[in-house]
């Protein structure tokens, strides 16, 4: 029921693509933006997950629609990246990290079997659908959840 009623209240879910503008270490810089989305994710309800590699981002946010658009709109004004695209704005059924404010996983040399699942030989999430985009970060969620 919980579900159910967070679809008649609004949720919504973004994916976006981005790449790293290379001002820090990307491993610091990646902690201190998980740190920091933690705490303000968990104000507003917004719950999501985050992949970072080779200097890109693959993010998914969600929540309710105004905390999602506020919260998108500060992380597009974000000088350590750059180049968003946008692959899925959206309303959502059901919310698909609801524990976590914002999961993360650093993509890596083990990765290669879950990139192939969605067509992809390196991490360059630009170009993918929503789909695609989706099922990567989903199945990534799955595997940190595993401890994989
Ligand atoms: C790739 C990326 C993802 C981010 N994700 C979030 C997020 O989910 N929530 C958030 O509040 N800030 C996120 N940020 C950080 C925001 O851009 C912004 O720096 C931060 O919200 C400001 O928080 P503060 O006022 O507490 O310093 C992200 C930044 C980047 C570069």
């Amino acid at each position: 029921m919980l579900e159910f009623e967070e679809g008649r209240k609004g949720l919504r879910r973004l994916i976006y693509a981005s790449r790293f503008t290379g001002e820090g270490d990307f491993g610091e810089v990646v902690r201190t933006i998980v740190a920091a989305s933690i705490q303000n994710n968990r104000l507003v309800d917004v719950t999501g997950f985050l992949l970072a590699g080779e200097g890109l981002f693959l993010q998914w946010l969600e929540g309710p629609a105004t905390a999602v658009e506020e919260t998108y709109a500060r992380i597009a004004r974000d000088r350590r990246h750059a180049g968003l695209a946008t692959i899925a704005d959206c309303p959502a059924e059901r919310r698909w990290f609801r524990d976590w404010n914002m999961g993360q996983h650093r993509m890596g040399v083990a990765d290669q079997a879950l990139l192939a699942e969605v067509g992809l030989e390196v991490f360059n999430p630009t170009g993918l659908d929503a789909d695609r985009a989706g099922r990567l970060l989903q199945r990534a969620g799955e595997r940190h959840l595993r401890g994989g």
